[in-house]
């Protein structure tokens, strides 16, 4: 509900071009979808989703990663770790990768995205087979001793709250599209992705 327009929409209408998302799939000769990966924070969802967008590059793939840590530089700068402000952040970046997908692209998005409705409401507005979950599953004893940015030492020290998985909550998903198993190896994950997600763009 928090998502319905505030304002009139009676008085705003959609307006249809010629050109539509069939024809920048043409264009770019792959179908265009969001690769949607959530986990803790440390889990490899960046990392994953960096080298799956190189590796889809080199294939001829147009491609663009919207990244959690790099779109709160910008776009959602003005949002903090609450549950409102993480649902605002992933309906914002949810949006933007919409637009991404009717432009043509196959579009990375790496965020925690905690919560199973805010996933679940990007899901039901694209198209069939135009979004796949990818859950990176790593423990979180994993995630602390990697804690690649210093953050988990931090929430120790009583410095960060709201930290997901320790005092904020991370709702797994239930049935993602792909399950990887964040103990493995990223070469082993790659090789389990890669082939999968080929098959999507291609299909
Ligand atoms: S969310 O929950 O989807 O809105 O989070 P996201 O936009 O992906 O941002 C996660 C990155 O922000 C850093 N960070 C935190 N993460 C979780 N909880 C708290 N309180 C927090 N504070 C800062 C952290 O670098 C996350 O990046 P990743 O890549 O997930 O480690």
């Amino acid at each position: 509900i928090k998502h319905i327009n505030k304002y009139n929409d009676k008085n705003v209408m959609w307006h249809f071009y010629r050109i539509n998302r069939e024809d920048r799939e043409r264009l770019h000769q792959h179908r265009s979808m969001i690769l949607w990966f959530t986990g803790l924070s440390g889990s490899g969802k960046s990392t994953l989703a960096s080298i799956l967008e190189e590796k889809l590059y080199c294939r001829g793939v147009s491609t663009y990663s919207l990244d959690g840590d790099n779109i709160r530089h910008g776009l959602c700068k003005d949002l903090s770790f609450n549950s409102n402000d993480r649902s605002e952040n992933i309906r914002r970046v949810g949006e933007v990768a919409r637009l991404m997908v009717d432009a043509g692209l196959v579009v990375l998005v790496a965020l925690i995205s905690p919560y199973r409705i805010d996933r679940q409401i990007i899901r039901d507005m694209c198209i069939k087979d135009s979004f796949l979950e990818i859950f990176v599953d790593t423990p979180m004893l994993i995630c602390k001793q990697r804690d690649p940015k210093g953050l988990y030492h931090q929430v120790d020290c009583k410095k960060i709250k709201n930290f997901t998985g320790i005092d904020s909550i991370y709702e797994r998903p239930k049935q993602p599209d792909i399950y990887l198993d964040g103990r493995k190896t990223i070469s082993e994950l790659m090789n389990q992705l890669l082939d999968l997600v080929l098959v999507k763009i291609f299909k």
